[in-house]
């Protein structure tokens, strides 16, 4: 297993210019991750898995030429081909965190070029699917001016990077189900970086996520805000225990693919996650009334027809619907008759498992 130390780069050579691109998927969390411990930078106080998408990416370009002052970090950052001034200071506070790791980068002039496949706005944060993008170069760069390293290195080093990134970033590199934070259940789980978890039963295999665009306005409270928050909060650490025995009780149903267990789990996280914002101080509410409508509507739908579908919530009102791939078509039209009005203009988006990062080179 890989530590902090290895990831410290000492011996590479040099480039005069090279370029990258890469995509990288967002994920969705069926265990959540909510809370990070007070030591180190972005270690998760819990243990997270996820399902990997396949739609919702970022693509991402990246150009290094070299330069001779390498005192300071120098990058242009192009959003859908246009400078993007607001988006500077996040990339630079990532650079200067993996400066340690990637001593390199001072040494180029770095020309980043971004786009989503999801509408701007939609309330689909980008951030994990956006720094996995970014890593991904990062690494290939790495690579060139350092071809020695194995294949497992490589995406290692990618989901922890990303991680500092933006810690469920980690989880959007490689695999279709991706466990983060140590945990006794899934050999090899660490801290610093995702694992892939690759025993999904074919019952699980191009697992449906249609996500319903409840509210595409900006959340009035960040992960950021929302992950500090679980420091004192009155119930965090039977929280954290609690998603140590979902991690264990999930990893057996993805293997034996019961679904109604499955269901259980996934439900319970979200409204757990959204639980301890309401409990936190100050509390916090992301859901929306057109959330609670959407649960409701799924509640029925399920128990009246034993379709197997599930809903789960990241950190906003929006509604992953999850199903599987046998039912889409009966899904589909209960969504477009019965849940498309609680959208905001009516818009969702189709998803389902994808399996990771992809060199576009
Ligand atoms: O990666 P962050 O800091 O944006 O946190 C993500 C938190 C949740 O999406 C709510 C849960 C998760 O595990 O992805």
């Amino acid at each position: 297993m890989f530590t902090e130390q290895d990831f410290i780069l000492s011996n590479y050579s040099s480039i005069d210019k090279a370029s990258f691109s890469w995509s990288a998927p967002s994920n969705i969390a069926l265990v959540k991750y909510w809370g990070k411990k007070e030591e180190g930078e972005q270690v998760p106080a819990n243990p997270s898995i996820s399902f990997t998408l396949n739609n919702c990416k970022t693509i991402t370009s990246v150009g290094v030429v070299k330069k001779a002052d390498t005192s300071n970090f120098s990058f242009d950052l192009l959003f859908e081909g246009q400078s993007k001034e607001e988006f500077k200071p996040k990339i630079q506070k990532f650079l200067e965190r993996i400066e340690l790791y990637c001593p390199f980068l001072k040494e180029y002039h770095i020309t980043i070029d971004t786009q989503n496949t999801f509408p701007h706005s939609s309330g689909i944060a980008s951030s994990a699917s956006g720094m996995a993008a970014l890593a991904m170069n990062i690494m290939s760069l790495e690579k060139t001016i350092n071809p020695a390293i194995s294949e497992d290195y490589f995406f290692a080093k990618s989901s922890f990077l990303a991680r500092l990134g933006s810690g469920s970033a980690c989880r959007s590199v490689k695999g279709e189900v991706v466990a983060w934070g140590e945990n006794k259940t899934i050999q090899g789980s660490s801290d610093l970086f995702g694992v892939e978890f690759d025993l999904l039963h074919e019952n699980f295999k191009q697992f449906q996520d249609t996500i319903l665009l409840v509210d595409k306005g900006e959340k009035q409270v960040s992960s950021t805000v929302g992950h500090n928050l679980m420091h004192g909060h009155p119930y965090a650490e039977r929280r954290f225990e609690q998603a140590h025995e979902n991690i264990f009780l999930l990893a057996d149903i993805l293997k034996t693919g019961e679904i109604e267990a499955f269901i259980k789990i996934v439900e319970s996280e979200a409204l757990t996650l959204h639980a301890m914002m309401m409990t936190s101080m100050p509390y916090f509410i992301l859901m929306k009334p057109n959330t609670l409508e959407i649960i409701n509507k799924i509640w029925k739908y399920r128990n009246t027809t034993n379709i197997p579908i599930c809903f789960t919530l990241d950190a906003g009102a929006n509604v992953h619907v999850l199903y599987p791939n046998a039912v889409k078509e009966q899904v589909l039209q209960f969504i477009q008759s019965e849940l498309v009005g609680f959208c905001q203009n009516g818009q969702y988006i189709c998803d389902e498992i994808g399996n990771g990062a992809k060199d576009l080179k």
